[in-house]
Formats: structure tokens, sequence, C-alpha cells
């Protein structure tokens, strides 16, 4: 029934040390072999999955669910963020292998192969609006990959209901390479957002951990 409340879920790889990619912004693996099946079963489970344009244009990922890992795998919807139109035409999440949605904001007119567009917000892409629209197209679960920016905007809206994060036993360090949630971040202790630990267990090489976000 359209119209009923989209479930949220934000899921990250990060170092011991805090960081989910090099400080170019370059990805480097962290996530083991148990956590990309657990991954890509997790993507099999929802009905889309949402990143930033910047993970696509420093990962290029094809967001899709591999039979490797999942048997006749049903490829979830893929969205990206992406407010001028910044997503190359070449780039995997349009490489047709499942349905696209390119989100831009109302002064972008830039159409894409293999992909419907969807204009939403001024500026940045309205993520309440987005989801709203979600919702009434019958979106029931989404699966939010990252990268920080996009984390964070989920994360301060409260629009995110979970978040999973693998924690991989190695450290990137450095200043500047990106956390699970960046963006402009907390200005105030009233801006923190609270979460409520659900679980934590040890998958693989690594700590899975799962909290609930507080609302
Ligand atoms: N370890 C992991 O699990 C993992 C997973 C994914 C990504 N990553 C890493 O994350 C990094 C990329 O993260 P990032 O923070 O640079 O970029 P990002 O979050 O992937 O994308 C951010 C961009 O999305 C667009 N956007 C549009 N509307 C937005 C909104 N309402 N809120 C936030 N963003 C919006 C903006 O670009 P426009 O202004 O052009 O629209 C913004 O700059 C890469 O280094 C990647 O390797 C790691």
């Amino acid at each position: 029934m359209a119209g009923e409340h989209l479930k949220t879920i934000i899921n990250c790889a990060m170092s011991a040390d805090g960081k989910i990619a090099l400080k170019s912004r370059r990805q480097t693996k962290i996530s083991d072999e148990q956590d990309k099946k657990r991954v890509h079963e997790l993507r099999n489970s929802v009905d889309a999955i949402l990143v930033g344009v910047d993970t696509v244009l420093s990962d290029d990922p094809k967001l899709t669910v591999k039979e490797k890992y999942v048997k006749n795998p049903k490829h979830p919807i893929r969205i990206v963020l992406d407010s001028d139109g910044r997503t190359p035409t070449d780039a995997l999440v349009l490489n047709g292998a499942a349905k696209t949605i390119i989100v831009t904001n109302e002064r972008c007119g830039k159409t894409f192969p293999n992909a419907e567009v969807i204009r939403c917000g001024k500026e940045d892409v309205d993520i309440e609006r987005l989801v709203q629209e979600l919702e009434r197209r019958g979106i029931r679960k989404m699966l939010v990959e990252g990268g920080s920016k996009v984390i964070w905007s989920f994360l301060r809206t409260h629009i995110a209901d979970e978040v999973c994060i693998f924690i991989g036993s190695m450290v990137i360090g450095g200043d500047s390479a990106p956390t699970p949630a960046g963006g402009p971040g907390a200005e105030d202790e009233k801006d923190i957002v609270h979460m409520r630990l659900k679980d934590a267990e040890v998958l693989g090489s690594g700590v899975l951990v799962k909290y609930e976000v507080v609302k």
C-alpha cells in the first residue's frame, strides 16, 4: 500500500580508526569475504540502494547483488543523489543491469542513458521530499551505502532508522581520510545524533556493530 513508512538502513565499512577510504577518497578494501556476503544479502533484502554522486565518481560501484553471494538475486533499484547531474554516462550504475534513478535538483535538465531522473530540491537533493516520493512509489526498505556526506544527511534528518558498521582490523590514519559521517557535522550538542546499540558480533576478521537511531 502506497504511503507506508520507508525503513532506511545505513551500511558502511570502516577501519579500526574510523576511516572509510584513503585520504585521496580512493576506495580501499575494508570488508572481508564474510562481510561482503552479508552486504550482498542485505542488498538483496531491500527495494533500493542509495549512494551520493561522489561515491559513484570515486568508486564506480555497480550496486547490484552478486550471484556469487546470493542465488537468483533480485537487484534492487539503484539511486544516486546527484544535484547537478555529474554521474558520467559510462558509470557502472548506468549499465542497465538494474533500474537506476538519478536524483538531481530542480534546475538540472540533464538526462542519462538507462536511468530515470527525479528532480527534487533547489540546491542539494531534498531527501525528505525524495523519501516521500519513494514511499509513494511503494519502496519500503532502502539501503544507504554512503559516502560520508550522504550518511550525515540521512542521520541529521533522522530519516535513517538503523546503522550497520563493519569495523575492519586495520588502521588507515590521516586527518583528512573520510569517516562514516562527514558533511557539516554537528555544530552543537543539540545536533548530535543519538543511537541505541542493538548488537555487536565478531564477523570474519572484524566486528559488526548495529545501532538503532533514536528519533
Ligand atoms: N567504506 C565504505 O563503506 C564506503 C561506502 C561508500 C563510499 N565510501 C567512500 O566515501 C567517499 C565518498 O563520500 P563523500 O562524502 O565524498 O561523497 P558522497 O556522500 O558519496 O556524495 C556526496 C555528494 O552527493 C551529492 N548530494 C546531493 N544531495 C545531497 C544531500 N542531500 N546530502 C548529501 N549529499 C548530497 C552532493 O554532490 P552534488 O552537490 O554534486 O549533488 C554531495 O557532494 C569515497 O571516498 C568512497 O570511497 C566508503
